[in-house]
C-alpha cells in the first residue's frame, strides 16, 4: 500500500498542513488497523521502483597525495629540480607514506606549435622534454602530473610580475579550445594527473577536458581550479547547480590561493566547512597545496596538515622536499594523520562543536571501521587550551578507547571523554573506538545517522534561517531526533505529502551505518513543490562508495519517484541530494517515507 495520502499541488502552505495532518491521523489509524503502518518488518512497500539513469563507477575513491612545484618554486621550475624532487620522494619515506604524484605546475610551457597544434615545453628549462621527465618520475615508482590552463594563457603567462627575466613569448599558451588535443598530448607523454587552472577562462573548459581525457583512453586524474582570475566565482562556485564540478573533475579547489599565513589556512578551513556537502564519493574538495615546511610555526604546520587530512582534501606537499627539515618530513609522513586522510570511507569531517569564542573547534569524521571516529581539536586562538572533549556530542556510543594519532599513544578516558592540551594556533588528532548506531528495520527518518552534511555545515550549527535537515513527524522526532536534525513541518516530495521523511536543503548528504545487516532501502523522492520552477536536483543512493541509484535531475513539478535498492552485505548507506542545472543550493527536497529492511530490530516505534 502506498503511504502517500494527499496531493498538495497548488495548495497554500498553512492550508496544506491542516489537510495533511487531518488526513494523516485518519490514514494512520486506517493503516495501523490493516497492519501496514506498524513497524513490523514490512517497511518496503510495493511501489514500482524507478530505474534511475546509467551510472559510472567512481574513478578515484580516495583523495590524491603528491607534491606540486608551485608553492616551492613558482616559475623557477626546471627538469633538474623535478628529477631531484622525485629522487627525494622515492627515498625519504614520502613515496612509502603514499605520496604518489609529482606535478609540474605553471611555467613549463614553451608554446603551441602552429603546425601540429600541440603544446611544447620550454626548451631552456625542460631540454629533455616532458615525456622523458614523466618516464624518469615513473622509474622512481611515482606518477606524473602536469599543469595547464582553461584560458588562452596560463595564469603566470597573464601576469608579468611573476615572470622570470627573459620569459619566453610562447609561454602564454593555455588549453582553452585545445582541450582534446592537449589531453592526447598529455596521454602520449605519460601524464597521470592534470591540473586545469581556469585563469579567468571559460567554465566549458572543464567538460571539454573531461571529454578529452575520456577520448585518450588513459586514466588521468583531473584536478580543477575554477577560482583563478575569476571575478564571479570567488567562493562557493558550487552554489550554482549549473556548474556541478563532480560531473567533470575528480577534485576541485574551493578557494583563492593559499598563502604562508595561518589566517589563510583558517579561511580555507571555513570555506571547506561550508562546502562539505558537495564532496560526493569519488570527488574531493581541494583545500589547495600544502604550505607545510615554509614559514608557519611548527604547531601551525601541524594544525594545517591535520585539518587538510581530516577534511579529506588532496594532500599535495608544496615545500622543497629536497631540503626539508626532519620535523617537516616527519609531519608529512605521519602515519596516523595520513590514515585519516586515506580512510576508505572517504568522508570529509564536519564541524561538530565550537566553544563560545569560536577559538576551539571539534571536527569529526567516521572512519571505515564501524564504531570509529577521527576527531580534530583545532585551536584557532592565541593561547593553549586544555580541552575536555565529551563523546556525548559526537554521536558515537560507548567509546572504550582513544588514541592520539600524531604520536600513536593511547589517551585516558575519564568522565565520558578525554582531556588534552591543544597548543595555540595548533591542533590534536584523536581516534575514538566505540559503537556506531546501526540501522534497523523500519522508517529511517528518526534513526540516528553517523554523518550528515548540509549546505552550511551540520544543521546543528546552521543559523535558524537555514533549512538544514528536518525530520517528520515531530512526535517521533522529538523523542528520536538524530543529532543535527530539527523537526520538520511536513514532508512534501514532488507535490505529495507523506507520512514521514527527511526534508533537506540541497546539497545534503546523510550516511547511515548498516553493519551488513540490511537487505533493502526504499524511499520516494522529489523536490518540495514550493521550489522555484527552475529548480533541479539529483538524488543519489550510494552504499560503500558504490553508486546504486541516480535519479538524474528532477524538477519541482516532477511527480515523486520510488527508489528501491538492494543493500545486502553493505556496511554504509549514503543518501545524497545535489542541485543541478537551474537548481540552486538551498532548494528543498525530501526523502519521503525512507525505510530499510534489516535482519533485526524495530525503529521509530512510539
Ligand atoms: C593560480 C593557481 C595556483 C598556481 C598558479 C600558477 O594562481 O591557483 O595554484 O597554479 O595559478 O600560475
Amino acid at each position: 500500500m502506498r503511504k502517500r495520502f494527499t496531493s498538495v499541488h497548488g495548495g497554500s502552505m498553512p492550508a496544506m498542513h491542516v489537510v495533511m495532518r487531518a488526513f494523516g491521523v485518519v490514514l494512520a489509524a486506517l493503516l495501523a488497523a490493516c497492519g501496514t503502518l506498524g513497524h513490523d518488518g514490512g517497511a518496503v512497500s510495493a511501489g514500482t521502483p524507478d530505474q534511475g539513469v546509467a551510472t559510472a563507477p567512481v574513478r578515484y575513491a580516495l583523495p590524491p597525495m603528491g607534491w606540486n612545484s608551485w608553492n616551492a618554486f613558482s616559475c623557477r621550475v626546471d627538469e633538474k629540480k623535478i628529477r631531484a624532487v622525485a629522487d627525494a620522494m622515492a627515498s625519504n619515506g614520502m613515496a612509502a607514506a603514499g605520496y604518489r604524484y609529482v606535478t609540474v605546475d605553471d611555467c613549463w610551457v614553451g608554446g603551441r606549435d602552429p603546425k601540429t597544434g600541440k603544446l611544447y615545453a620550454d626548451a631552456h628549462a625542460f631540454p629533455g622534454g616532458i615525456a622523458a621527465l614523466a618516464r624518469y618520475v615513473h622509474s622512481k615508482g611515482l606518477k606524473f602530473g602536469l599543469y595547464t590552463s582553461g584560458n588562452v594563457s596560463t595564469c603566470a603567462g597573464m601576469t608579468t610580475n611573476r615572470h622570470p627575466p627573459g620569459w619566453p613569448q610562447g609561454a602564454k599558451a593555455g588549453s582553452l579550445g585545445h582541450e582534446r588535443v592537449d589531453a592526447q598530448t598529455f596521454a602520449d607523454w605519460g601524464v597521470d594527473y592534470i591540473k586545469l587552472d581556469l585563469c579567468g577562462g571559460q567554465l566549458s573548459t572543464f567538460a571539454a577536458m573531461r571529454a578529452g581525457i575520456a577520448a585518450t583512453g588513459r586514466p588521468m586524474y583531473l584536478s580543477i581550479n575554477p577560482y583563478s582570475y575569476s571575478r564571479t566565482l570567488r567562493t562557493r562556485f558550487a552554489d550554482d547547480g549549473a556548474f556541478y564540478a563532480p560531473a567533470y573533475a575528480d577534485t576541485s579547489r574551493i578557494s583563492q590561493d593559499i598563502t604562508e599565513r595561518f589566517a589563510s589556512v583558517e579561511s580555507i578551513v571555513d570555506i571547506a566547512a561550508a562546502d562539505v556537502a558537495w564532496a560526493v564519493p569519488g570527488y574531493f574538495n581541494d583545500l589547495d597545496m600544502l604550505e607545510v615546511g615554509h614559514t608557519l610555526s611548527a604547531d601551525q604546520d601541524t594544525a594545517h596538515f591535520i585539518m587538510w587530512a581530516i577534511m579529506s582534501s588532496p594532500l599535495n606537499a608544496g615545500n622543497d622536499v629536497r631540503t626539508q627539515s626532519d620535523a617537516t618530513r616527519a609531519l608529512l609522513t605521519n602515519p596516523g594523520v595520513i590514515a585519516v586522510n586515506q580512510d576508505g570511507l572517504a568522508l570529509p569531517a564536519v564541524l561538530d562543536q565550537a566553544d563560545s569564542t569560536g577559538a576551539m573547534q571539534v571536527w569529526t569524521k567516521p572512519l571505515v571501521q564501524s564504531g570509529t571516529r577521527a576527531v580534530a581539536l583545532f585551536n584557532r586562538g592565541a593561547s593553549p587550551i586544555q580541552a575536555a572533549v565529551r563523546f556525548a556530542g559526537i554521536g558515537l556510543n560507548e567509546p572504550q578507547k582513544a588514541w592520539d594519532l600524531l604520536t600513536g599513544t593511547p589517551l585516558t578516558i575519564t568522565n565520558g571523554g578525554v582531556s588534552v592540551t591543544v597548543p595555540a594556533t595548533g591542533a590534536r588528532l584523536i581516534r575514538l573506538d566505540g559503537r556506531d548506531p546501526v540501522a534497523v528495520t523500519g522508517p529511517l527518518a528518526a534513526q540516528p545517522w553517523i554523518w550528515m552534511a548540509t549546505r552550511a555545515g551540520p544543521a546543528a550549527n546552521a543559523p535558524d534561517s537555514e533549512v538544514g535537515v528536518k525530520v517528520w513527524p515531530p512526535a517521533t522526532a522529538r523523542r528520536h531526533l538524530p543529532a543535527g536534525a530539527r523537526p520538520a513541518a511536513a514532508i512534501i516530495a514532488g507535490g505529495v505529502a507523506y507520512r514521514d521523511g527527511i526534508a533537506v536543503s540541497v546539497p545534503t548528504q546523510i550516511v547511515y551505518r548498516l553493519g551488513r545487516q540490511c537487505s533493502s532501502f526504499q524511499s520516494d523522492i522529489g523536490l518540495d513543490s514550493h521550489a522555484p520552477a527552475t529548480s533541479r536536483a539529483t538524488f543519489q543512493v550510494w552504499a560503500d562508495n558504490v553508486l546504486l541509484y541516480d535519479s538524474g535531475p528532477l524538477a519541482a513539478a516532477t511527480p515523486p519517484k520510488t527508489v528501491r535498492v538492494d543493500i545486502s552485505g553493505r556496511d554504509t548507506l549514503r543518501l545524497v541530494v545535489t542541485p543541478r542545472s537551474g537548481g540552486q543550493a538551498g532548494d528543498r527536497a525530501a526523502w519521503a517515507d525512507p525505510s530499510v529492511v534489516c535482519a533485526s530490530g524495530v525503529a521509530g516505534g512510539p
